[in-house]
């Protein structure tokens, strides 16, 4: 059984929720203020342990009170915490997120995942069958050199070119699985894509990302489900219906319960479908991190 190696963000997130989001200038009264643990890096990792495979998460926290309190719910997760590291330059990452009507604005400042290095990403003894995953929390030149060294060894790579930006085809071409949502993929081919577009248009600028013939692009489509486009045709896994409370961290979710899936032999379709489900339970609960599903979650959901 191969385990899930995870260089990413790991963030405070600091939520107001209130009954609508303020326009530009505007100051709305907020109903509350929660503090959960976050960042895509930490959400991944959390959901893949959560889900049953032996998951390391690499990356940096600032020595302030919230990196205490990040240490000890990752711990307490089961994630395996021997490659993150502390700094004193820089703050713990925070995220500052608006929620109103399930649906979230984000701004995340990056303190000590900005430090995230090559370095750091170098020591972690990866092998074949392993699973990489990183996103765009971190610097991108650490994703490359994690990724080179993750294709050496022969683990499979996943990238979740999230928050969106420009990354060049020499980081692509280290990917096998790439994941990402409607907004990442018309940032990234310059097309305007639009929730109520048909799956053969994300399909089709999906293809246009692609670098070569084994590589997969997933493209989630909220409570659409997810579209993955390999070499054949495209195939969509539909979403589930259920409520939403909070949508934060939902699509790392799904990049966690692929991964750990991955390691653990499965299909790409059965992982797919797996995570797809895993995400369905997420939605339904507040907080990013702490809403991450286990096993026996997940099961009961695919039994229905
Ligand atoms: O993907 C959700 C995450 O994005 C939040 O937990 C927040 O920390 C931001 O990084």
């Amino acid at each position: 059984m191969g385990r899930v190696f995870v260089a990413g963000s790991i963030n405070m997130d600091v939520v107001a929720t209130a009954g609508r989001h303020p326009r530009v200038g505007e100051t709305v009264a907020g109903t509350a203020v929660h503090y959960f643990p976050g960042g895509k890096g930490a959400n991944q990792a959390v959901a893949a342990a959560k889900l049953g495979a032996s998951t390391t998460l690499i990356g940096r926290l600032g020595t302030d009170a919230f990196g205490l309190q990040l240490r000890a719910f990752l711990a307490a997760q089961g994630v395996n915490l021997d490659f993150v590291t502390d700094s004193a330059e820089a703050h713990s990452g925070t995220a500052i997120i608006t929620l109103a009507d399930a649906d979230n604005t984000i701004v995340v400042v990056p303190g000590a995942n900005a430090l995230v290095s090559a370095e750091d990403v170098s020591t972690p003894a990866l092998a074949k069958g392993d699973v990489a995953v990183s996103q765009f929390e971190i610097p991108q030149p650490t994703i490359a050199a994690f990724f080179t060294r993750a294709r050496a060894a022969g683990a499979t790579t996943i990238l979740n070119p999230a928050p969106a930006a420009m990354f060049g085809t020499g980081l692509l071409d280290l990917v096998d699985i790439l994941v990402l949502n409607e907004t990442e993929l018309g940032f990234l081919t310059g097309l305007e894509l639009r929730d109520s577009d048909e799956p053969a248009k994300f399909a089709g600028a999906a293809r246009s990302l692609r670098r070569s013939p084994s590589q997969i692009i997933c493209v989630t489509l909220g409570k659409r489900g997810v579209l993955a486009i390999g070499d054949g045709d495209a195939s969509l896994i539909a979403g589930r219906a259920v409520k939403a409370v909070d949508t934060t961290g939902a699509g790392d979710c799904f990049v966690g319960a692929l991964a750990a899936q991955l390691a653990e032999g499965h299909t790409i379709p059965e992982a797919l479908n797996y995570a797809n489900a895993a995400a369905s339970i997420c939605v339904q609960r507040m907080g990013a991190a702490p809403s991450m599903p286990t096993s026996a979650e997940v099961a009961a959901v695919l039994r229905d």
